[in-house]
Parts: structure tokens; sequence; C-alpha cells
């Protein structure tokens, strides 16, 4: 039923693996359409109680959207985009059902979105986390910039994302990106431990849990239907697709070259 997502139902935890290792799990438009139906799965389907959300292989988690298919979009097609990436991620933060993000690897980009839209995170030792856009002349569009600000603050959001630098595991925990550290072999056996404990507990008190936490994070007009941070991270999305750095920074990457930009 899926071609770039493997899923696995055992004991009421519901795995999905993004499934493109070669390409180390970037997230396309098929991955999209995948990961929307298994949350929708996890919505609909009685038997699933929770979730974890990790990556194949033993390299990355999700290394970012995929840089090759943004040469042929225009501004629109990016704001629809960004807006299709911000509506499935809140589909995950908003979940009645736990969802959390085992992170084994690289979480870059659309990865480190995918990873802040989960209820929370769970890291290899290896994991490494950061918001590298700006590399390609471009800002995080699918929450992102207001993800990672509601988790580790104004200052630290900022630096990472103007700076691109990735972050290692254990600056992830300081920064309370992330709640726990384990070994690569042990991090699907300790995310399912967790969920294990909370599938003890009472689902519909979970489910309140989850809406009152997030209404909590959320400023008032970033919840429900007036996300002004998120309208404004779309729209800034799209006009960076207008940008000759953006062409740049992204045929760069694909070439395996250095940018060089010119702020045009
Ligand atoms: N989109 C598309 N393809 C990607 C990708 C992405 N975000 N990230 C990695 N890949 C592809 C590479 O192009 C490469 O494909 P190829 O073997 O066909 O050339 C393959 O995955 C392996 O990646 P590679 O770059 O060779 O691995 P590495 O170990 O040298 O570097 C990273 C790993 C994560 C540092 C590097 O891949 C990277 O910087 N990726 C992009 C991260 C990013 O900018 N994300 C934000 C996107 S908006």
């Amino acid at each position: 039923m899926y071609t770039t997502i493997l899923t696995d139902l055992k004991d009421g935890i519901f795995t999905i693996t993004i499934n493109r290792p070669d390409k180390l799990n970037a997230l396309n438009n098929a991955v999209f359409t995948d990961l929307d139906g298994a949350i929708n799965e996890v919505y609909t389907n009685v038997a699933i109680k929770s979730a974890i959300i990790t990556g194949a292989g033993n390299k990355s988690f999700v290394a970012g959207a995929d840089i090759s298919e943004f040469s042929s979009y225009n501004k629109e097609e990016a704001i629809t985009l960004s807006k299709r990436g911000q509506f499935i991620f809140s589909k995950i933060e908003n979940s009645p059902k736990p969802i959390v993000a085992a992170v084994n690897g690289f979480a870059l980009g659309g990865g480190c979105e995918l990873a802040m839209a989960c209820h929370f995170r769970i890291c290899s030792e290896n994991a490494k986390f950061g918001q590298p856009e700006v590399n390609l002349g471009l800002i995080p569009g699918y929450g992102g910039t207001q993800r990672l600000t509601q988790l580790i603050g104004k200052s630290k959001s900022m630096e990472l994302q103007m700076t691109a630098q990735l972050i290692n595991a254990e600056e992830a925990l300081q920064l309370k990106l992330v709640n726990h550290i384990t070994t690569a072999e042990n991090l699907i056996m300790k995310t399912t431990e967790i969920l294990q404990l909370i599938q003890t507990k009472a689902p519909i008190a979970i489910s309140k849990i989850i809406e009152c936490v997030n209404t909590a994070v959320l400023s008032d007009s970033a919840y429900t239907n007036g996300k002004s941070g998120y309208e404004k991270e779309a729209e800034a999305f799209g006009d960076c697709f207008n940008t000759q750095d953006m062409k740049e920074g992204t045929s760069a990457f694909m070439e395996k070259r250095t940018a060089k930009f010119k702020g045009l």
C-alpha cells in the first residue's frame, strides 16, 4: 500500500519507518503522501494505541526535504509545498494518540521539523540535528521556524537557523530538544518501553494531555486556524524560491560544490 515507508503494528505500537535509505530518507512528495496516509491510520485504526516515527538504515532519520524536487518549483508551488508539510506535521502534533520520534542519525531540515512535530523525541548517540536550509538560500518550511523556537527558545533557535550548524545528541539533550539518548541498537527498544508505559494509562486522559500541552506551548494565534507564524513561514519559504541564491544553493548541493551567494 505504501511505497516509501514501512509500517508495522505490534502490541498497539505502530512503527512508521521512512524508507529511502539511499537518499538518507529525504522527504519527497511520495513520502508526504505515504506519511499522511500512515498518520490517518493512527487517527482511525482502533488497534493503534501509539506510534513511533523513525528512519531506515543506521545513518539517517531524515536528512531533510528532497532538494532535487526544489528546482522545478516557483513561489506559489513552494508555498503549497510548505503548507502541505505544515498540515501533515500539524496532524502529527495534534494526534490524540502519542507519536514519538526515534531519531537514528541525521535529523536535518524537514527531518528535524518532522521530529519536532512528534510529541517528544528519543535519539541515538550518533544523532545530529539542524536546520541547514540557509545553506541553500532557504528557510525551514515545515513548521521549523515555529517549533524550534517553542522547544529550545528564541536565541538558540535564531543561532541554529542562521548558522546552519548541526548539533549532536548531547547538545540536543542539553537544549531539551530530545528527552533521552540511547545506543543505536537500543533506540527502538527504549522508545517502545516508554510507549508501553504510556499505553498502561487512560487513553482519553492521554489525548487530553496532548491537547492541553499543545495549547500551553503554542501561542493563541499559532493554534487552531489563525496560525500566523506558520502562515508567515510558508509565505517566506515561497519568497526564497524567487531568489537567485536559492537556485544557486540547491544547484550547488546537487552538483556537490560550495554555493556562492550574492544576496539576490
Ligand atoms: N535531498 C535530496 N537528496 C539528499 C538529501 C536531501 N535533503 N540529503 C541527502 N541526499 C542524497 C545525496 O544527494 C546522496 O545521493 P547520491 O548518492 O545519489 O549522490 C545521498 O543522499 C547520500 O548523501 P551524501 O550527501 O552523499 O551523504 P554524506 O554522508 O556525504 O552527507 C549529509 C550527509 C546529511 C551531511 C548531506 O547529505 C546533506 O547535507 N544533506 C542535505 C541536508 C539539508 O540541507 N537538508 C535540508 C533540506 S531543505
